[in-house]
């Protein structure tokens, strides 16, 4: 049997027989396309090659690409476990033509790759083809259909409408026909009884796609409208787990030799079979598919959060936890363990995340730990709502808001928390809860709304940056179009020569203005979509035509430039004083600050981070010349030992920053000083922890280090003036503190003296009044911690029958205390809390407490006598 490695080798093989050059996967976190969050096909990489906005490297491509569909367009979260065919992270193998061979080759390749090199029989292959869709004036594929003829009987071509046989990206992009291969898995007796083609499309487990060939002709516009392309162009995918069970003829991807080691390490620690209990499978098949999101993710930079990209991580790691304490019964973190296996398991074909194992593989674990506690506290709500439920309202109904506040801020699946409560016999109104969820969508539809029109076309150059070298270009308009964001219009603009940076690798977008002789326009921010590079402004020039000065706004460049080349600097230093393991994780560069994340598993000490800020410094002193090379293959880089980015994607040809070959050398797209001296000083403002085995530190530099320096030295100023004592300023202080802590302790001394008088005359004041110890004052305490004691005093001198209401105004605020003995609360029936309470209304307040004790605070002053004097009426 073909094992999984040697079938992805056979894929890449092949089409490299057919002169297509094989490239790296591009990482699972797409970072510089607002349309997408994560990688969901393989032409991902590729769009800006259909679009026209690219020069392909090769007109013929393959690849195996790491996909997660759990966000936008095509998502498949809900149907992984419960199916055997769909996952969130998946392996998708694929060939590209760029204006190159077409509908014949692209057939033709994939019928014989899968029955002559792969042999799968021929019988149990159909053929889907697109009808034609008459709304978008769009044709049946002839063309496709009649080279299936001369490979397939025609029982086994059929049409498919434009859900299926008609492939889009996402509402807007490069889209065309296609034509899937399905493959029939079924038994022999099965397939006499019932022809394939009938369940081609039907979601049968067994008669399923395994590969798709779009045929790329379109780009779909904002509008909706189709436009046709240049050129023409192939776009292949193929499921590689479902091709890997296929050839290994199983009934399900799972039970290929790409799942089966983790399900039988989970069988070993769970003590649970696989193959027994369904319930017990789906849940194996969610940690063992859900290991691989969460892992690659991580691994390509993306760390789970509380937001966008982050927090989808985060809750499909929370989906499987849910179902490792749940039905696998395992209370303990575990998930974690299975990143070891995997990264493992994929040495060699996505190294980055056998690099990054421990790395990783902490970050989940720690997730885990944190998301257990929350599961046990979100358990708790609900045995809360159960309980409230039945006392307060009477029902076995539950608060449709706690259900809905367990699903959105505990990540409690809707199932899991019905399947609690159906256990003490309670009920959940799914509807409510459906609709609070539904709110709850378009609140969130509403926040993120962005509408982007359609580019509009100026000229066809190319456009070209700059800024490397000038601050200052002439330019003229290549395209723009207009996008709204929560209500507001902004215009992003294409230059053909542009010296505008725009946002990427942690430095943030320049900002200046664009001019002719008749206006100026600002731009408030440079940023790329893919690799086009565009302005943003809330203008739009009175002619487009014309040629423009464009220019950056130089002090704020320089300054971001200074605090990203001094990041460089930073990372080399915690390297040398740290180790190896100083992994970059995030970053931020702007003209106030830099910012930068990197794996490490301890706080970085004061007397470490002195000596990374020494090394900065001295680095900065030595006036080290920058190295700058602009077009330097990659692997040439490599070996002259750069820094690459997990998670980056990096072309044929690179750019290298060096500072000294021995100290730092990056692979980096940002702008860099001339000279490490430019820098002028270094000064690291903060270090603390962001994630699990991630810490950050902030720093300054030059003329932000400065006045980072000069408030400090300010400040000091102030303080010794203040003391009046400009030498020995520590010294003075410490002075003050003792004398201040000497002062604080004769000040208790002195409260608790009086607090003793006080109770004193309290005890001479209580009254016999109709069998009671009855007390009504208003007293003057410091606290309401006074007020308490003061009363639990009064009642250990009279344990029976004691009804005491004390009032105080504590800081301006009044505050009242009611005290009983716990006779009158039982066999009177008395409660403090319901006294405090109508009492408090005098001085417009609320309170609560135990039936002998309660406390309130109120808002007026003056109402506390007559508040006091209340209690009459209930003695
Ligand atoms: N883009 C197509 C898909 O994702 C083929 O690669 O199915």
């Amino acid at each position: 049997m073909m094992t999984s490695s040697e079938i992805r080798q056979k894929f890449l093989d092949y089409f490299k027989s057919k002169q297509h050059l094989i490239v790296d996967s591009a990482p699972i976190v797409v970072k510089n396309d607002p349309t997408l969050m994560f990688t969901n096909a393989g032409m991902n990489q590729f769009k800006d090659y259909f679009l026209g906005n690219k020069e392909p490297i090769a007109t013929r491509i393959a690849d195996t690409q790491k996909c997660l569909r759990v966000s936008g367009k095509h998502n498949d979260l809900e149907d992984v476990g419960h199916d055997t065919y769909h996952h969130t992270m998946f392996e998708m193998l694929g060939n590209w033509s760029f204006g190159d061979y077409f509908k014949i080759e692209a057939i033709e390749w994939a019928f014989e790759l899968l029955t002559k090199e792969y042999k799968l029989p021929i019988d149990r292959l159909y053929a889907t083809v697109f009808e034609g869709d008459a709304k978008e004036n769009l044709e049946f594929d002839q063309e496709a259909w009649d080279i299936w003829k001369k490979l397939l009987p025609e029982k086994q071509i059929l049409k498919g409408n434009k859900k299926d046989n008609f492939w889009e990206m996402g509402d807007s992009g490069p889209c065309g026909p296609c034509s899937e291969i399905h493959f029939d898995m079924r038994p022999e007796a099965e397939v006499k009884a019932q022809i394939g083609s009938e369940l081609v499309n039907n979601d049968h487990p067994q008669v399923i796609e395994i590969w798709n060939n779009v045929f790329i002709q379109y780009n779909r516009k904002a509008d909706g409208s189709l436009e046709p392309l240049p050129a023409k162009h192939v776009d292949t995918g193929m499921g590689f787990e479902r091709l890997v069970r296929v050839i290994q003829g199983k009934t399900s991807n799972y039970d290929t030799d790409v799942f089966m080691p983790m399900i039988n390490f989970i069988e070993a620690h769970s003590g649970k079979k696989y193959g027994v209990d369904e319930k017990v499978d789906v849940a194996m098949r969610v940690l063992v598919d859900h290991i691989r999101a969460v892992s690659f993710a991580i691994g390509d930079g993306q760390l789970p959060s509380n937001n966008k990209a982050g927090y989808v991580i985060r809750r499909i790691l929370r989906r499987a936890v849910r179902y490792s304490y749940s039905t696998l019964e395992i209370k303990e973190p575990f998930f974690y363990k299975l990143v070891t296996l995997l990264a493992d398991q994929f040495k060699g074909v996505f190294n980055e995340l056998y690099l990054q194992k421990d790395f990783v593989s902490r970050v989940v674990q720690e997730e885990e730990k944190s998301f257990l506690r929350t599961l046990e506290s979100g358990l708790q709500l609900l045995e809360q709502a159960c309980f409230e439920a039945e006392s307060l309202g009477k029902t076995k109904k539950i608060d449709s808001k706690t259900v809905f506040e367990l699903y959105d801020t505990f990540g409690f699946p809707l199932d899991l928390t019905a399947l609690h409560v159906k256990e003490g016999g309670y009920e959940i109104n799914f509807n409510e809860v459906e609709k609070l969820m539904q709110e709850q969508k378009e609140r969130s539809r509403a926040a993120a709304n962005v509408e982007t029109g359609d580019w509009i076309s100026i000229n066809d150059d190319e456009p070209v940056f700059y800024g490397y070298d000038t601050l200052n270009t002439t330019a003229q308009i290549v395209k723009y179009r207009k996008v709204k964001e929560k209500n507001k219009e902004f215009y992003q603009i294409v230059l053909d020569n542009t010296p505008f940076y725009a946002e990427s690798g942690g430095q943030v977008g320049d900002q200046g203005y664009i001019e002719t002789a008749n206006e100026r326009i600002f731009v408030l921010d440079t940023k790329k979509e893919n690799d086009l590079l565009y302005i943003l402004t809330d203008k739009l020039p009175a002619d487009t035509d014309l040629v423009f000065n464009c220019v950056v706004n130089g002090a704020k460049r320089k300054l971001t430039t200074s605090h990203h080349s001094a990041t460089h600097l930073l990372q080399a230093a915690l390297r040398e004083v740290l180790g190896n393991h100083v992994q970059q994780k995030g970053s931020l560069v702007n003209e106030n600050l830099l910012r930068f994340d990197f794996a490490h598993f301890a706080k970085v000490t004061d007397e470490e981070m002195a000596k990374v800020e020494t090394i900065v410094n001295a680095k900065i002193q030595e006036g080290i010349k920058l190295g700058e090379e602009r077009n330097l293959p990659i692997a040439e880089a490599i070996k002259r030992g750069a820094t690459a980015l997990f998670g980056e994607k990096y072309g044929d040809k690179v750019r290298m920053i060096t500072f000294d070959p021995n100290f730092s050398v990056e692979l980096c797209g940002g702008t860099h000083v001339q000279n490490t001296s430019e820098i002028g000083l270094f000064k690291i403002v903060s270090e603390s922890s962001v994630a699990a085995g991630v810490r950050r530190i902030e720093a300054v530099t030059s003329a932000k280090a400065l006045e980072f320096l000069n408030d400090k030295a300010e400040t000091l100023d102030k303080a010794s003036e203040l003391l009046k004592t400009p030498k020995d300023i520590l010294k003075s202080i410490q002075e003050l503190l003792e004398e201040r802590n000497a002062l604080a302790k004769a000040l208790e001394e002195y409260e608790a003296e009086k607090l003793n008088t006080l109770r004193e005359q309290l005890f001479d004041k209580v009254q016999e009044k109709n069998g009671l110890h009855f007390l009504a004052e208003t007293v003057n305490v410091p606290n309401a911690d006074s007020l308490k004691t003061l009363a639990f005093q009064l009642r250990t001198k009279y344990p029976e029958n004691l009804f005491c209401v004390l009032g105080s105004i504590i800081n301006e605020k009044p505050q009242l205390a009611v005290m009983l003995s716990d006779n009158l609360v039982s066999t009177k029936g008395l409660n403090a809390t319901n006294i405090v309470r109508e009492l408090a209304k005098e001085i417009e307040g609320g309170g609560g407490g135990q039936p002998f004790f309660a406390t309130a605070g109120g808002k007026k002053m003056d109402g506390i006598s007559k508040a006091v004097l209340g209690a009459e009426k209930f003695a």
